[in-house]
């Protein structure tokens, strides 16, 4: 089954938006530029919040809304010293590498922050990050402020197609045929819940009435609450679905004015909950899986880190088990484990079985 029929707003790329990134880029064949904070080795840079970060602040639809400075506050600088000290904190705390050319995006968002706590320096910042009784609950704005949510639904249609008709049909073929209906999904870097929602749909639609006969269960994770709220609540803008087949909207949403809340059914397939993917004790303690999506995340972290992640979801794969990564990502140079799989569009990085 297509998952994009041609009346599907995903086969007309004239109908892609300015600053549309994800799905409707890959179908016009250009590939889709990542938002990326960082990268130490290789990748450019383009921005810090993405555009449709529901943390932005900023319209959705505004193609450079990660880019510009935060409108009418003075920016405070950070000076070379104070940078290595808060790019070091960052990257022991969550693995994320902001690089020397990023300096500015650095300033521009965190600005605020400083001056929001009554600080003056990033000398002063890194301080109170360190060793002030408030740490905790400002390291859980600081992931806020230097993450990027940019999501959507239906998000990488050909890699989703691929999902649909390769891996998930295999899966659950094997599945039904040792008589063992359990099925375990990871969305690891799940944002607002897009990309797990889509998966519980391309999931509810392969199964339809069966459904009720399975142990399904999608785990959500994130490193910033701000968006696991969003996810847990399940309401979205016309904007996040702007890339989702007409039907599905009808099938599986509510619309409520401007807003469309997602069916309660898909929301009792999602499990969300809070993960630091650079920790490797909480990864371990993660559910085993059949299949891990990762997508526009391990671009964030250097070679190191990316490393020490990939090879966490290598050991939580169950045996013949699949990792879904971002289109703009790759695992070369980073792992050997996985044995490639090549399909029109995406790879499918699986485990031996
Ligand atoms: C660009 S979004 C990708 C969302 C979704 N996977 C997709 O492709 O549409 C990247 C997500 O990774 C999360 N993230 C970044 N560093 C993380 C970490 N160390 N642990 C867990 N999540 C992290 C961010 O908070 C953000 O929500």
């Amino acid at each position: 089954m297509a998952l994009f029929p041609p009346s599907s707003p995903l086969s007309a790329p004239s109908t892609a938006r300015p600053g549309q990134t994800g799905g409707a880029s890959l179908l016009s064949g250009k590939p889709s530029a990542p938002s990326v904070l960082s990268a130490r080795p290789s990748l450019a840079p383009s921005s810090l919040l993405g555009p449709g970060s529901p943390l932005s602040g900023k319209s959705p639809l505004s193609p450079a809304a990660g880019l510009s400075p935060v409108a009418g506050t003075r920016t405070i600088r950070v000076s070379p010293e104070e940078f290595i000290q808060l790019r070091d904190f960052i990257y022991e705390k969550c693995g994320i590498y902001i690089a020397e050319n990023r300096k500015y995006l650095i300033e521009n968002r965190l600005s605020n922050r400083i001056k929001e706590l009554n600080l003056k320096t990033f000398g002063e910042y890194y301080y109170y990050l360190r060793f002030d009784v408030g740490k905790q609950a400002e390291l859980i704005k600081l992931f806020e402020v230097i993450t990027t949510n940019e999501t959507s639904f239906y998000r990488n249609p050909p890699q989703l197609q691929v999902f649909q008709d390769v891996v998930l049909k295999a899966e659950l073929d094997k599945l039904r045929k040792s008589g063992l209906r359990k099925l375990r999904v990871w969305s690891a870097g799940c944002s607002t819940g897009e990309e797990p929602y889509t998966l519980a749909i391309i999931l509810n639609e392969a199964l339809r009435s069966e459904i009720a006969s399975w142990d399904i269960k999608i785990t959500a994770n994130d490193l910033s609450e701000a968006v696991l709220a969003a996810a847990r609540k399940g309401v979205y803008s016309e904007y996040a679905l702007r890339t989702t087949p007409a039907g599905i909207i009808d099938r599986y949403f509510t619309k409520d004015n401007a807003e469309f809340h997602i069916d309660a059914k898909l929301k009792r397939l999602v499990s969300f909950g809070h993960i630091n993917l650079s920790d490797k004790l909480l990864i371990r303690r993660v559910e085993r899986s059949q299949i891990i999506f990762c997508r526009n995340v391990i671009i964030y972290f250097d070679d190191e880190m990316k490393k020490q992640i990939i090879e966490s979801f290598y050991d939580n794969l169950l045996p013949g088990g699949c990792l879904l990564i971002g289109h703009s990502e790759s695992l070369h140079n980073i792992s050997r484990a996985f044995k490639p799989e090549y399909h029109a569009g995406t790879i499918v990085y699986r485990k031996e079985a």
